[in-house]
């Protein structure tokens, strides 16, 4: 099929791979010119930020941001604009699918409306774990539901072609509302622990033990950890998608709303514990944070709550810096090398660090890393 795919992310570069790889003809349009550059080196398919590479395409794939707003609300601006683009370019009738994530009656409410009546539509919300050797497009089960029957049957075909696993759902609706259930339900499992994380503490108990306890329970129990709070571009942004159409339409999204509550706490938590480290204040201590971006061995700082910590700790005065040899560069500093310094925090940890200069400096260190595991002690 000859299929296009616009946004070159982390989703659209992941299925153009992917749909390459089984003989698709594809282009992926990305409006991101310094980005372009770097992708043409290492991508076998043709890439471009011209629309007019999508006008003869028979499957047009939208993987673009869904990020929210000042307010933390739903910002369907990145797609919006790609539709319009596509809009202008399509002269014959397409199969429009959406995998970028958003609320449920994005595809039918927004997309649609946008392109017209001429294009089927379905939805296929992406499910991609950045760095995750075991679960990748082509093993992960994917949802997709088409508007119309001939819609679904079309999007079946397409990601027969490349997922081992494809389950049709009766609506667009129920697969866009899946996702979003999906992680919200780990964003709220996540501010669960976080806060008996905080009563383990006052109680004296140790989290990680109590979890491995919990865990052996065969039936009804799964473990979750502990954590300055949740990052990336979905746990900390999706629920808010659904809490959105929620409270639009009457209900409030209690849980929600508190996990949200709970999860962006933890910076504040934890700097008022390193802060009883030091004898109760930051102010004026050297403190080095060993990995700032939101999850092991991936670049992605977007909603770090590595960087949120960081923020809490220089407001309240200590001299923050970090070492990231992922990331490298983030708001105009540099990822500077492990030194001696009053306390070290493990937030995020990539492969391969080498916490020698801590270990040999006699430097105190806290991990709140969530696993693997970095030879020292679970702090929370
Ligand atoms: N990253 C993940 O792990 C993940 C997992 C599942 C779902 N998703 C969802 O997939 C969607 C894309 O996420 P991502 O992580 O790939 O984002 P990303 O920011 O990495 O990539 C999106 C790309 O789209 C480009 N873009 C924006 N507007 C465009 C336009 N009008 N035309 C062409 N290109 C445009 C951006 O420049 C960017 O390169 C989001 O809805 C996200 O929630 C992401």
């Amino acid at each position: 099929m000859r299929v296009a795919i616009i946004g070159q992310g982390y989703v659209g570069t992941a299925i153009g791979v992917a749909a390459h790889s089984v003989g698709h003809q594809v282009v992926g349009i990305e409006n991101n010119l310094e980005k372009l550059d770097s992708l043409r080196n290492s991508l076998e398919y043709r890439v471009g930020s011209d629309y007019g590479l999508v006008s003869d395409a028979e499957v047009i794939v939208i993987a673009v941001p869904t990020p929210l707003d000042q307010e933390r609300r739903p910002d369907l601006s990145f797609i919006e604009a790609a539709c319009k683009s596509l809009k202008s370019v399509l002269s014959e009738p397409v199969l429009v699918v959406n995998e970028s994530t958003s609320f449920p009656g994005t595809l039918r409410n927004v997309i649609a409306p946008i392109l017209g009546d001429m294009h089927l539509y379905a939805s296929a919300p992406e499910r991609v774990d950045p760095a995750n050797e075991k679960w990748g497009i082509a093993n992960t089960p994917r949802l997709v539901a088409g508007i119309d029957d001939i819609a679904t049957a079309k999007a079946l075909d397409f990601y027969r072609s490349f997922c081992k696993e494809v389950i049709e759902v009766s609506s667009p609706e129920v697969a866009e509302a899946a996702k979003l259930f999906e992680n919200t339900f780990r964003q709220v499992n996540i501010a669960l622990v976080n806060e008996f994380a905080q009563i383990a503490d006052v109680l004296g108990i140790s989290t990680v033990e109590t979890l491995q306890a919990a865990s052996t329970k065969p039936y009804g129990f799964m473990p979750f950890m502990p954590s300055i709070g949740v990052g990336g571009h979905c746990i900390p942004v999706d629920p808010s998608y659904l809490s959105y159409v929620a409270e639009k339409s009457g209900v409030e999204a209690a849980f929600i709303n508190l996990a949200n509550q709970v999860n962006a706490g933890m910076p504040d938590y934890v700097a008022s514990r390193i802060a009883g480290l030091l004898g109760g204040t930051v102010e004026g201590k050297k403190i080095q944070v060993a990995g700032i971006s939101y999850k092991a061995d991936v670049s992605d700082t977007r909603e770090s709550p590595a960087l949120a910590l960081i923020g809490v700790l220089r407001k309240k005065g200590a001299l923050v810096s970090w070492h990231d040899e992922v990331v490298k560069e983030h708001g105009g500093e540099t990822s500077k090398p492990l030194a001696g310094v009053d306390l070290g925090v493990i937030a995020t940890a990539h492969s391969g660090v080498n916490y020698g200069p801590w270990k040999n400096g006699g430097v105190m260190v806290i991990d709140v890393s969530t696993p693997p595991n970095t030879g020292w002690p679970k702090f929370l």
